[in-house]
């Protein structure tokens, strides 16, 4: 099979030896201790870092950022990123609708819905003017939603 040059490497020494299963199940037993500590410690880093959040509040510091994103933009005339921004600004929105279509909000996801979907076709479009509008009304259906949360939070006087 092999030549008396190879038997000198210690890898072939090795797989002749029938102690090659043996490794590898040391090996694997390692590779499972490790795996398995760096996923406790992910599970425990999960539930105690503020970053990760509830779900909720983990997407809507994402809409901040996107919100921040859209403005940035039309401060610089820059459409194609304006219209970037506003789509990542759907998604964040269609992973959120679930909770966010509730009488409670009114109209505001509506709102939300409807002045995203104008913002990118605005932006699309290249027309500066109709991004502006829809960028203020999708501004807007935060703060007005916003605002409903807040007072339903506020205890009674
Ligand atoms: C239709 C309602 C609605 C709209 C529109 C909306 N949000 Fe929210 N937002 C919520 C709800 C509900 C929560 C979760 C509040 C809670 O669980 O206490 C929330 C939470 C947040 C938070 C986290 C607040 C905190 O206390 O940590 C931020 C930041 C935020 N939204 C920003 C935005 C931005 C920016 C926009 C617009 C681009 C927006 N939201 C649009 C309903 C809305």
């Amino acid at each position: 099979m092999s030549d008396s040059h190879d038997q000198d490497k210690p890898w072939s020494r090795l797989a002749e030896s029938n102690r090659l299963p043996l490794v590898g199940a040391a090996l694997g037993c390692v590779l499972f201790g490790v795996l398995m500590t760096l996923v406790i410690r992910g599970l425990w880093q999960l539930e105690n870092t503020p970053v990760a959040g509830s779900f909720k509040e983990e997407m809507m510091h994402r809409k901040t950022r996107a919100m921040a994103e859209i403005l940035e933009g039309l401060v610089r005339e820059d459409l194609p990123s304006v219209e970037a921004s506003a789509e990542r600004m759907r998604g964040i929105g269609q992973k959120v609708q679930w909770y966010l279509s509730s009488s409670r909000y009114e109209d505001n996801d509506g709102v939300f819905r409807d002045s995203t979907h104008e913002l990118i076709e605005a932006s699309r479009r290249g027309d500066y003017a109709d991004a502006k509008e829809s960028a203020l009304r999708l501004e807007m259906s935060c703060i007005r939603c916003h605002e409903l949360i807040n007072r339903e939070k506020r205890p009674a006087p």
